[in-house]
Formats: C-alpha cells, structure tokens, sequence
C-alpha cells in the first residue's frame, strides 16, 4: 500500500503539472488552431481553425494538453484581424441577446474577459490602424461590432495618450461596453431604417442611463466605466445628452470613447446613412474639435491615423492623384504630397485638398 507521504507527493505533482500546462496554454489565446486537436487517449477535443478563447484553453487544460507552435497557424495579419474582429462580434451578439430574453441586468463579466477582451487586446497591440479598419466594417451587425470597434478604437488612442496599462485594461472594458445599454432598447427602434420619431429618439436616448446601470450594478467592473456608459453621448459644449453637462464634467474616459464612437459611426453603413468617406469624417471631426469633441484627444488620434497615411496614394481636388510623403504637425490633414517630380505642400495650398485616399 502507498504511504500518505507518497501520495501527497503525487497529488503535488499533478497539481503543479496542471499549472504549467495552464500557464504554457494561455500565451496562445487568440491564436487558431492549425488540425484538430485530440488528447493523448485519441477523444476529438476542438476542430481545426478553431481560434482559441479562455474557455477553449481552459478545455484544452483539462484534457492535459501542452500546446506548442505547431498546434497553431500564424495568419497573415488581414485574416487574423477579420477572424479575431467576427469572433469578438459573434461573442457580443451572444451577450447581447443573452441578456435581453433573460431580462437580466447583469452583465456577464466571465464570458466577457474570456471571449472578448483578449481578441480586443490583441488586435490593438498590432498598432496597425488601416490593417484594423478594414476588419471593423458591419455587415449587418451594426450593433454588436460597433461596441467590438469603439473597443479597439479608444485601447489604440488610450495607447497613443500614453494611459498606464491598468488603465487601458479599464479603458478597453468601459469602451467595449459603452453601448450595452441598448439591450434595453426594442429592436424594432434600433433596426429602423428611416428616421426616428421624437418619441422613439427620447427611447433610443435612454441606452447611456441603462447602460450606466447595468454596468454600475454587476459586480467586477468599476464606476468609472459606467460614467462612460452614461456619458459618451455627452458633448463639451453641453450639447449632448443625456444632463448636456460640459467638458469639466465629462471624465477622460468618456471623452476617449466619444472620439472613437464618432469616428466609427460615420466611418460605417448604418439603417439610415451610408458610410462617408474617410477623409470627410477626419475633417468633420477636426470642425468638431471646436465645441463638440476634446480638442487634444480627438488632434492625437486624427495625427496619429494620419501618420498612418504616409506612403498612402490620394485623389486631389484638382483631379491628380498623389502620394503622402509627411504630415505637418500642426495641420495633419494637409498633407506633404508627392506628384511625378512635384511636391505639393497642402498646408500652404488652400486651393487645393486631399478629397479621398485610394485604397
Ligand atoms: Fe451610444
């Protein structure tokens, strides 16, 4: 018979092997799994390109599986981007119907951090703004990627305003969760092609004090993230909704996801307006800077995008088509352009203006 010694030395044994095996499975969430994936006694665990969240790591774990590089595929930065931005949207759509037939009001932290965070934190680590963009543009699940890119969007500008990283983690939840309260909202309302009536505008209104709620009363989030709920909608002139506070009162975090929700409304094909081209929406944005958005966040994230720019082709107003070679602090939306033999200094040329970049 085996001594009590023995066997407490065994049970420390599996213990710390099932830690390391948690430890070594969890650098390869997000990443896609190459063939299907069986344990040692040859039972079917997970299917091919499966891309991995917590839950299917933990699964994995549990089956004692000790993945390696083979077991998964590196993608080409594009596909990971679509792959990762449709997972995190499949996810927030589950989230989203789950609280709305369960008439719970609580939201579901475990699945969130597991299934969406880190696909959210991953993507914007990239740090490659058009590469990213692309993946954000709604079929017709407006509704749900839209928080997935306010999501990637403010942890991209919270980066670029140098925020600690506890804060971005909190920045990257209360961005992502900045519209939950429209589960609150009827679907008939959000889905409506046509304009809204007064009444059902004043109803559409209500998401931010809902949404504030719902994040205020489940336990694992912060009260900060739910002002950002409440106030995203807020505008520094006091034009906003739901109290039209002005600027002092609106929180950095708010005024962060502000930037980020414009940007990526106007950006996409919604019920009742198409999308607008990209250039159109930086100068909209820059106007607004005047009144409406915080004038120093919303001039590092339009300097930052156009930074992205350069290299980048663009059609001129006089109908010659161009390339960015630098971006003028002062003035980014007025490029350095390089035409033939030619380069145009935009900021110097009012007559002239970059009308769209050609993809
Ligand atoms: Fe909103």
């Amino acid at each position: 018979m085996q001594s009590p010694n023995w066997q407490r030395f065994a049970f420390r044994e599996s213990l710390l092997r099932q830690v390391r095996i948690i430890y070594n499975n969890e650098q390869y969430i997000g990443k896609q799994l190459a063939a299907n994936l069986f344990n040692q006694s040859g039972v079917f665990v997970l299917p091919a390109y499966t891309i991995l969240t917590a839950e299917h790591i933990r699964l994995i774990s549990q089956h004692g599986i000790l993945l390696e590089e083979h077991d998964v595929v590196h993608l080409d930065n594009a596909v990971y981007y679509q792959l990762a931005v449709d997972e995190c949207t499949a996810a927030m759509e589950r989230i989203f119907k789950q609280l709305h037939y369960t008439k719970s009001r609580r939201l579901p932290m475990f699945e969130l951090r597991g299934e969406v965070l880190p696909f959210i934190q991953q993507v914007s680590e990239k740090n490659d703004f058009f590469g990213i963009l692309a993946a954000l543009q709604s079929k017709d699940d407006y509704t749900y990627r839209h928080n997935v890119a306010v999501g990637i969007l403010s942890t991209l500008l919270g980066r670029w305003l140098k925020l600690r990283p506890e804060e971005l983690g909190s920045l990257t939840i209360a961005a992502t969760l900045h519209d939950i309260g429209k589960v609150m909202i009827p679907a008939e309302i959000l889905a409506k092609s046509g304009a809204l009536t007064p009444e059902e505008h004043a109803l559409l209104k209500k998401h931010t004090t809902y949404g504030y709620e719902m994040i205020r009363d489940t336990v694992g989030t912060s009260h900060m993230q739910a002002l950002v709920a409440l106030q995203h909608h807020e505008r520094m002139d006091g034009s906003g909704y739901p109290f039209g506070v002005q600027g002092h009162r609106i929180t950095d975090f708010s005024k962060i996801v502000a930037v980020c929700d414009v940007f990526h409304a106007m950006t996409s094909d919604r019920n009742h307006r198409p999308a607008a081209p990209l250039y159109e929406v930086l100068r909209q944005m820059e106007d607004d800077v005047f009144g409406k958005l915080d004038p120093y966040i919303c001039r590092v994230f339009i300097g930052k995008l156009m930074q992205s720019m350069i290299g980048s082709d663009v059609l001129l107003s006089d109908g010659r088509t161009g390339k960015i070679i630098m971006i003028p602090v002062h003035d980014p939306l007025r490029p350095l352009v390089n035409i033939g033999e030619d380069f145009i200094d935009l900021s110097l040329r009012r007559d002239l203006g970059v009308v769209k970049v050609i993809p």
